[in-house]
C-alpha cells in the first residue's frame, strides 16, 4: 500500500467514527453534502465539473459508443471518483495524459445500475471513460423508419430524467451535481443531430455535429434527437424542430411562444439559455413534454390544430427556471422543479390567455389532485410533498402531489401574501440560487427568511412544514374555481334533465370546456346514450388526443364498443404515459377487459418506450 492510499484508510476511518458518534455534527460540518440515494456518485470526495463527449450513434446495432472525458474536482485526499452507469460496457479509462486508469463495476442494483469507481492519482483532473451502450440502454429509443412520421428514415431520441442518463453516459447522475458540457456527435449523414445546447439548424454535409452548453446542469438533462429533422423559426429567440411533414403544422401550433417567452421574462427575470426551441417528437415519446435546456421535447399529440394544447410548452419553458436555473437537489424534492412550475405555467397562461383560461387548468388540476389523493389515501406518505423514495424508483414520487399539491401550496402563499411581494420573492429566490441545485429545507430556510421573516401569524396562516412533511391536502388552501366551466356544468345539468346534446349551448368551447364537459358526463350510460353524444360531438374520431384519452375512458367504463377500434389505434400508436396509465387501468378493470389490454400491449409494445413498457408491464402483471 503506497503512502498516499494509507493516509486516506486513515482518513475515511477516522472520519466513519465521527460519524458515527456526532451523526448531527457531521451533518453540519458537511453543509453542502447532500445525500442522493439515487446515485454512486461521492461528489463531497471528488465531482465532474465538464464533460467534453465524443460519440457515434450507430442506428445498425442500436449503439452509442464513443468517449466522455470528464474534468474533476477532488478534495485532497481522493483516491477514487465514483460514476453511475446502467448496461454500459466500459472499455477503457484513462487520465488526460493518456495513461490507463484502473477501475471497477461494482454490484448491479436493479434501479441505481452499477457504480463505476477510477482510482485516481495525485492530482488528477481529468478521466476519460471508453465505453459502449446496451442495445436496450433505457434511455434511448431507437426507431425504425415506419415508426416516424416520414417513414423513410430511422430516428433516435434520449429521455434521461429521472435516472436514465447513466445508461448512455457515464456520469454523476445525481441532481444535485452540474457540469458543463462540449460534445460532437457523428450520426448518419442525411440525418440532423439536436442536443440540450446551442443547436445547428441545417444538416451537416458528413453527419459531424458540435455542441456547446456553456451552463452548469444536472445529468438528467442531458439529451439528444437524431432523425430527418427540419427548423422553422417562431420568434427573435423561439423555433421548432420537427419532421418534414409535420414541421408547418408545428410553426402554427407554437405561434405564441415567443409572447410566452416574453411574458415569462417580465415575470421572473432574464432567459438566461440563449435560443428557446421545441422538438416534436414521433408519438411514441413516453411524455408531454421534457424541458432539456435550450431544446424542449414534446409529445406530437399536443398539436391539436387549434392550439388549444399549448400550456405544455409554457409549462417546459418555465422550467427553464424552477427547474433548469433552480434545480431539486434530490428526487425526494421533485415538488420544487414540477410545482413551482405549474404555478409559473399558469402565470404564464393568464399573461397570454387571461384569468379565466388560467382559472380552468387550475381548476383541472385541482380536481386531478383531490382524485390522486382519494386514490392513495390521504395518510398515504407519497402525498407529502417531500418524498422518501430511498429504495424505490424516483419515478414513484411523479404523481400529482408533486405537480398539484405543489401549485395549490404555491397559490395558497400567494393569496396569504399577496402577488406582488410573491412574485418579487419567487423573482429573487430564481437569481439567487441560480445554476444551484436546492433541497427542500434549503427552500424553507430561504422562504423563512425572505417571505416570513418575523411575521407569526403570517407563519401560521400557511402553515407551510404541514404541507411539506405531512400527507393529504391541508384544509388552508386556496379555493378553485372557475366561470367558465360554470357554463358547462349549466349545459351537464340540462344534458341530465333530458336535452338533446344538440340543443347544448357548445359554442365557444375551447378544449378545456369539452374536457370538463367529458369528464363530469354522468358515470353509467348506455350505448344509445354514449352513440347520441358521439353523433352529435364526433369524439371518437376527435383529432385532439386530450379529448380522446378522456372519452375512451368514458367509454371503456360504459362499455360503448363503437369507440374501441380508435381505442386500439390510439394505443398501438401513442406512447404518452399519461394517457397509458389510466386507460389500460380502466381496461383491466372493465369485464373482459383485461384480455383486451393484453391483446392491444402485445401490439403497442414495440412501440413504447421503456418507460412506458416498465409502468404498463407492472401494471398487467
Ligand atoms: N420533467 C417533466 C417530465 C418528467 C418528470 C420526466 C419526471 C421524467 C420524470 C416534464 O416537465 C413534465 O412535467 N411533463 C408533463 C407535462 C406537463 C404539462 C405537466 C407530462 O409529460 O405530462
Ligand atoms: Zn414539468
Amino acid at each position: 500500500m503506497n503512502k498516499l492510499r494509507f493516509l486516506q484508510g486513515v482518513c475515511v476511518i477516522t472520519w466513519a467514527l465521527f460519524t458515527a458518534c456526532n451523526p448531527q455534527q457531521s451533518q453540519e460540518h458537511n453543509p453542502n453534502s447532500t445525500m442522493d440515494v439515487h446515485s454512486f456518485a461521492q461528489p463531497d470526495v471528488a465531482v465532474v465539473k465538464h464533460l467534453d463527449l465524443a460519440i457515434s450513434v450507430n442506428f445498425g446495432n442500436r449503439i452509442i459508443s464513443g468517449t466522455a472525458a470528464w474534468e474533476i474536482e477532488t478534495n485532497g485526499a481522493a483516491g477514487q471518483i465514483v460514476f453511475d452507469t446502467k448496461g454500459l460496457e466500459i472499455e477503457k479509462v484513462t487520465y488526460g495524459n493518456g495513461n490507463p486508469a484502473e477501475f471497477t463495476l461494482g454490484k448491479e442494483d436493479p434501479h441505481l445500475g452499477q457504480p463505476l469507481t477510477i482510482q485516481l492519482q495525485e492530482n488528477t483532473e481529468k478521466v476519460v471513460i471508453q465505453y459502449v451502450t446496451s442495445p436496450d440502454a433505457a434511455a434511448l429509443q431507437w426507431l425504425d423508419p415506419q415508426q416516424t412520421a416520414g417513414k423513410e428514415y430511422p430516428y433516435l431520441f434520449t429521455q434521461s430524467q429521472a435516472i436514465l442518463a447513466r445508461s448512455w453516459i457515464p456520469c454523476q447522475d445525481s441532481p444535485g451535481i452540474r457540469f458543463s458540457y462540449n460534445a460532437k456527435v457523428q450520426v448518419p449523414t442525411d440525418l440532423l443531430a439536436l442536443m440540450s445546447a446551442g443547436n445547428p439548424t441545417e444538416k451537416s454535409s458528413d453527419g459531424t455535429y458540435t455542441f456547446q452548453q456553456p451552463h452548469p446542469i444536472p445529468s438528467y438533462l442531458m439529451a439528444l434527437a437524431v432523425g430527418d429533422i427540419r427548423f422553422h423559426a417562431i420568434g427573435r429567440n423561439t423555433g421548432v424542430y420537427a419532421e418534414p411533414s409535420m414541421i408547418e403544422a408545428c410553426a402554427y401550433e407554437f405561434a405564441d411562444v415567443q409572447h410566452m417567452m416574453d411574458a415569462a421574462e417580465e415575470l421572473y427575470g432574464e432567459y438566461r439559455w440563449g435560443r428557446y426551441d421545441v422538438i416534436v417528437l414521433p408519438p411514441s415519446f413516453p411524455f408531454g413534454g421534457m424541458e432539456n435546456p435550450e431544446l424542449t421535447f414534446a409529445t406530437p399529440t399536443i398539436i391539436a390544430g387549434d392550439r388549444s394544447l399549448v400550456s405544455l410548452v409554457a409549462h417546459e419553458l418555465a422550467h427553464s427556471w424552477s427547474g433548469n436555473l433552480v434545480t431539486n437537489a434530490t428526487w425526494d424534492d421533485f415538488w420544487l422543479n414540477e410545482g413551482f412550475t405549474v404555478y409559473f405555467e399558469r402565470r404564464i397562461m393568464e399573461a397570454i390567455e387571461g384569468r379565466p383560461y388560467a382559472d380552468m387548468l387550475a381548476l383541472i388540476g385541482f380536481q386531478d389532485l383531490k382524485n390522486t389523493i382519494q386514490r392513495l389515501g390521504d395518510t398515504d406518505p407519497d402525498t407529502r410533498l417531500k418524498l422518501d423514495l430511498k429504495g424505490r424508483n424516483p419515478d414513484d414520487g411523479v404523481t400529482d402531489v408533486a405537480y398539484e399539491k405543489g401549485f395549490a401550496l404555491l397559490r395558497t402563499i400567494e393569496q396569504a401574501v399577496g402577488r406582488e411581494r410573491f412574485d418579487a420573492f419567487l423573482k429573487k429566490y430564481f437569481n439567487s440560487h441560480a445554476f444551484n441545485s436546492v433541497t427542500t429545507e434549503e427552500f424553507l430556510d430561504y422562504y423563512q427568511k425572505e417571505l416570513i421573516g418575523a411575521d407569526s401569524a403570517l407563519a401560521k396562516k400557511i402553515n407551510i412544514r404541514q404541507w411539506i412533511y405531512e400527507p393529504g391536502l391541508p384544509g388552508n388552501h386556496a379555493e378553485f374555481s372557475s366561470e367558465r366551466f360554470e357554463a358547462v356544468d349549466q349545459a351537464l345539468t340540462e344534458l341530465e334533465n333530458g336535452s338533446a346534446p344538440a340543443q347544448l349551448q357548445t359554442q365557444n368551447w375551447s378544449t378545456h370546456e369539452w374536457l370538463h364537459f367529458i369528464r363530469h358526463l354522468p358515470e353509467n350510460m348506455d350505448s344509445a346514450q354514449m352513440k347520441t353524444l358521439d353523433e352529435a360531438f364526433h369524439f371518437t374520431g376527435s383529432g385532439n388526443s386530450e379529448l380522446q384519452a378522456a372519452w375512451f375512458l368514458h367509454a371503456i367504463r360504459n362499455r360503448y364498443e363503437a369507440a374501441y377500434p380508435a381505442l386500439e389505434e390510439f394505443l398501438v400508436h401513442v406512447g404518452r404515459r399519461k394517457f397509458l396509465i389510466p386507460l389500460y387501468t380502466a381496461l383491466t378493470e372493465s369485464p373482459g377487459g383485461k384480455e383486451m389490454a393484453e391483446l392491444i400491449y402485445r401490439k403497442a409494445r414495440p412501440n413504447y418506450h421503456y418507460v412506458s413498457r416498465q409502468t404498463i408491464d407492472e401494471l398487467l402483471r
